[in-house]
């Protein structure tokens, strides 16, 4: 929703060890896709371990606006579809809160429907740039009327013969990949997606689940997906895996408070979501795999995350940039108590998220202690070592949950409490944040 609550300071003080088990909640990408998927089978899907943040909570609510059912029956959520084709023109406008994912997925499943939407989200969503995903979807016929600048709140006319595409993403993005291949759902012959750098594929994953006629081929152009249109999806029981986005969380503060060890069991381990993981470990973080298998067909594990003093400042391989964007602001408090320099380069994509990142973070981190440098598509920050954060700043979160909780982390463990302007946005993704992470011994 795109209401403006009043505003919640939280204020991080030093804690002392972080023990015991954290059970994050599920991931967010697979949770937004359980819900438009499920709304464009035929039938009754029923998803478990969906988070229940609000941002997939507005999509839930935009998905019963294109007229399937969803609800909620004890643990399970039931999505009744109306079918790849099947959406129903909402009667209102759609609003998408603080969700690029939600609003980016949407615009891609209704832009091959001929009817007229209007979408709009909260401060944060309305500055951010749609022109990525509407410019991929006028090939298929849909007319994009938003703001200056391709911002919310825009209206997407469907098109009502939509013709099929073939398109490059030009820049690194999940979410305008997965608005092709949605509004490839809706359209007569193959869509095909070429995307340079691989992201997150979720989408990908689950198309084939529900049963769409999609391949990828690896080949000198980059990732080749190929999909079907018109497919009758059918209906999927999810079980949806532990994020490991929000798992980052009581890892790195595990790793920078003294004496921690926490376990965060159950974290989907997709290699297009696992950079953060495999960055700490060059860095030297005493971070372990426990018990790997595989659960609905991705890679899943336990994780073990001690208190690691030893920690050294590394260049990250900048290709590894999409396997972890969302993980570079809580990197950078991880970095700041690491021996010597960490360099974050080809991260442009971070000055266009819930905020921009590397603003808030740099602002923030300098605000505590902590020499930060940065450039258009880069940032390098100076750590102090273990416990040399010396911290007692104000930060603001700029309505970005990911900057609220990192500087909740890096409180923690710094010499004075970082307090935050304003916590509500962590409800989007991690709505149990601050109760599991004092429930490990932190003081939030
Ligand atoms: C997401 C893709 C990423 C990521 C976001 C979730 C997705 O965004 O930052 O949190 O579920 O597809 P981009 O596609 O903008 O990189």
């Amino acid at each position: 929703m795109s209401g403006h609550g009043t505003p919640q300071p939280l204020t991080a003080r030093a804690s002392g060890p972080l023990t015991g088990d954290a059970h994050v909640p599920g991931d967010k990408s697979i949770s937004h896709r359980s819900l438009i998927l499920g709304a464009m089978a035929v039938g009754e899907t029923r998803v478990t371990g969906l988070l229940e943040g609000q941002d997939v909570l507005d999509t839930g609510r935009a998905m019963r606006a294109f007229g399937a059912e969803v609800e909620k029956r004890g643990d399970t959520w039931h999505v009744h579809g109306v079918g790849a084709g099947g959406l129903m023109e909402p009667e209102d406008v759609i609003d998408c809160g603080n969700a690029g994912t939600g609003v980016r997925l949407l615009m891609g499943a209704a832009a091959t429907h001929g009817f007229a939407v209007t979408y709009t989200g909260d401060a944060s969503l309305r500055a951010r740039p749609m022109a990525r995903v509407t410019d991929p979807l006028a090939l298929f016929g849909a007319v994009a009327h938003g703001r200056s600048g391709g911002r919310l709140p825009m209206t997407l006319v469907g098109a009502s013969e939509p013709v099929p595409v073939r398109y490059t993403v030009p820049v690194p993005s999940a979410q305008v990949k997965s608005a092709v291949l949605l509004a490839g759902l809706n359209a007569p012959g193959e869509t095909v997606v070429i995307e340079r750098e691989a992201t997150r594929d979720h989408s990908e994953r689950m198309l084939a689940g529900f049963g769409a006629d999609l391949s990828v081929e690896d080949t000198p152009e980059g990732r080749v997906i190929t999909l079907v249109g018109r497919p009758e999806l059918r209906p999927q029981v999810i079980v949806v895996p532990r994020d490991p986005s929000s798992a980052a969380f009581p890892v790195c503060a595990a790793l920078i408070v003294p004496g921690s060890d926490v376990l965060v069991p159950n974290i989907g381990l997709n290699p297009t979501r696992a950079g953060l993981f495999e960055t700490l470990r060059d860095m030297g973080a005493d971070l372990t795999y426990e018990n790997p298998r595989e659960e609905g067909g991705e890679p899943v594990a336990d994780l073990r995350a001690r208190f690691s003093p030893d920690m050294k400042g590394i260049e990250v391989p900048p290709e590894r940039a999409a396997s972890m964007i969302d993980e570079y602001p809580i990197l950078s408090v991880v970095a700041a108590h690491a021996e010597g320099t960490t360099v974050m380069r080809g991260v442009a994509e971070l000055r266009v998220k819930e905020c921009d990142r590397i603003d808030a973070m740099a602002t923030g981190l300098r605000a505590n202690g902590i020499t930060v440098r940065d450039g258009d598509d880069w940032w390098e920050v100076d750590g102090r070592g273990a416990g040399g954060m010396p911290g007692g700043g104000s930060v603001e979160s700029h309505l970005d949950h990911r900057i609220a909780m990192s500087f909740a982390v890096a409180g923690l463990a710094a010499q004075a409490p970082v307090t935050i302007d304003d916590a509500t946005p962590i409800a989007t993704s991690f709505p149990i944040f601050r109760d599991l992470m004092n429930g490990l011994g932190a003081s939030l």
